[in-house]
């Protein structure tokens, strides 16, 4: 297995109410790294930038005004295997849905609002952590 990075987002929600140090916590147990962290606001056009794979989803909207109704926390994070073991880790993207012992299931109440985004594929990944972090944050 090879050591890879993958994007994290703690999602308004799970920030607004007050998740961020325990979901960091689930994080570092479960041997991530954190590379580099952020706390921001997104503007909608940041938003729509980020979400832009799914413009012709029917949820586009509904996701766009939920990831900019509070402050988040992007984070790059490296570990073995990092992306398909933060998914597991995450639990499915219906937080209603998701096993208690994932951060979906403790933290997330519904498909939209599920506390914590993660990068699927090393593709995607790469885009989605240079849309937050620069070379300089992430060179090492
Ligand atoms: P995530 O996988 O992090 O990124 C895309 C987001 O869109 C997803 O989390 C959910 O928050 C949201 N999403 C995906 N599918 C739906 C859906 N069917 N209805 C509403 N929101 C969705």
């Amino acid at each position: 297995m090879a050591i890879e990075r993958t994007l994290t987002i703690i999602k308004p929600d799970a920030a607004g109410a007050s998740h961020i140090g325990e979901i960091i916590t689930e994080l570092e147990r479960a041997g991530f790294h954190i590379l580099a962290m952020r706390k921001m606001h997104l503007s909608r056009a940041q938003a729509e930038g980020f979400y832009a794979v799914h413009r012709d989803r029917p949820f586009f909207e509904s996701l766009v005004t939920f990831m900019t109704e509070g402050e988040i926390v992007p984070m790059a994070l490296e570990r073995e295997n990092a992306i398909s073991a933060l998914r597991e880790l995450m639990g499915p993207t219906n937080a209603s849905e998701a096993p208690a012992g994932t951060i979906r299931g403790k933290f997330g109440t519904s498909i939209e609002r599920n506390a914590i985004h993660g990068s699927d594929a090393p593709e995607t990944a790469a885009v989605e952590l240079a849309f937050f972090f620069s070379r300089l944050e992430l060179d090492r």
